[in-house]
């Protein structure tokens, strides 16, 4: 008998009641909002929220907020944003010993409860948290991945249709590397309509959009001024989700366990991949040029030493 698909939310505050809405409003099934005993009642306030929103959209999605993980049993999908965002002033790698606990919290209660699905990471900084949620948890390397480049590509695209004031639907871009200021977004391999992004805009201003992408986190966290952003992170994810729970192998630019492509073994980085029923199904390799092979060594490099940083 066919049954909805379940999405479990691991961390219900900002991006996490965006992921409940957007699953609800795309009708990817129902959905386990979780977070710790302290914020219990908002958490079940969002879920009430939600499914009362339910009505006037006519969505048959049901939300419930627990602090009970195993509600989440069963879940085909989890997506994990426990952790605590960046404040005016920091870093992501400044999360690390703080996001590290509650990330080795989570992956008891996912061992336990929801062994077989796949799992998209959130918590900052991305890349290590990721990659400790996998070893912990000790899940298979097709099943979990991190959520960084579906942000960071549609930031860079909004940048680019504002200069060209062109539809966002027809710019293409890709970005490499670790969710950090040293990201890489590829200019040379963007374009718009397949007109290549180079020939339309002059080096500067392409230099100017690529810096704004890398600070991209770092300007929201700015202007909200007491946690960062939510909104596009919490669409990013549902994208990938999507991807999943309907089989549509879209190619995604996800940080994913890497078994030696990029030069890299066992880490997680940002690269495009395909996403369908079976997780990440394959990785893309794209040859590149000498400088931006530089730019994505360093961007490993300082993954590389926030996962040591770790301690696992
Ligand atoms: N288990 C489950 N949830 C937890 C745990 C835990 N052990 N510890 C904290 N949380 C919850 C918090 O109670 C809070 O509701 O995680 C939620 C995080 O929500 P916000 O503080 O609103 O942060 P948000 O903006 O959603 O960002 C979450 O994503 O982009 C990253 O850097 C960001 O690491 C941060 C994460």
């Amino acid at each position: 008998m066919a049954r909805r698909n379940k999405i479990a939310v691991v961390g219900a505050g900002n991006i996490g009641g965006n992921i409940g809405l957007l699953c609800a409003e795309r009708r990817l099934g129902d959905v386990v909002l979780y977070d710790i005993e302290r914020v219990l009642g908002p958490t079940r306030g969002k879920a009430l929220d939600i499914n009362q929103l339910t009505a006037v959209r006519g969505l048959d999605s049901r939300l419930i907020g627990t602090s009970d993980f195993a509600d989440a049993a069963g879940a085909d999908v989890v997506i994990v944003t426990a952790g605590v965002p960046r404040k005016p002033g920091m870093s992501r790698e400044d999360l690390v010993e703080v996001n590290l606990a509650i990330i080795r919290d989570v992956a008891e209660k996912v061992k336990t409860y929801t062994p077989d699905a796949f799992v998209i990471v959130i918590s900052n900084p991305l890349d290590a948290m990721v990659y400790a949620l996998h070893k912990l948890a000790g899940l298979a390397d097709n099943m979990i991945c991190g959520m960084a480049g579906v942000l960071d590509t549609s930031r860079f695209r909004f940048f680019v249709a504002e200069a060209l004031d062109v539809s966002i639907e027809d710019v293409h871009a890709i970005v490499l590397g670790g969710h950090g200021d040293d990201m890489v977004p590829l200019t040379r391999l963007c374009s718009v309509g397949g007109v290549p992004l180079e020939s339309l805009l002059p080096r500067d201003q392409l230099d100017a959009i690529v810096e704004r992408t890398r600070k991209g986190g770092g300007e929201l966290v700015q202007l909200y001024g007491t946690g960062s952003a939510y909104f596009a992170p919490a669409e990013a994810a549902v994208a990938m989700a999507e991807s999943y729970l309907l089989d549509r192998k879209r190619v995604l630019p996800v940080a994913a366990r890497l078994s030696g492509q990029y030069g890299i073994d066992g880490y997680f980085f940002g690269v495009p991949a395909r996403i369908g029923a079976g997780g990440v199904e394959k990785v893309y390799e794209i040859e590149l040029l000498p400088h931006e092979k530089a730019m994505l060594d360093k961007s490993f490099a300082s993954v590389r030493s926030v996962v040591a940083a770790c301690k696992l």
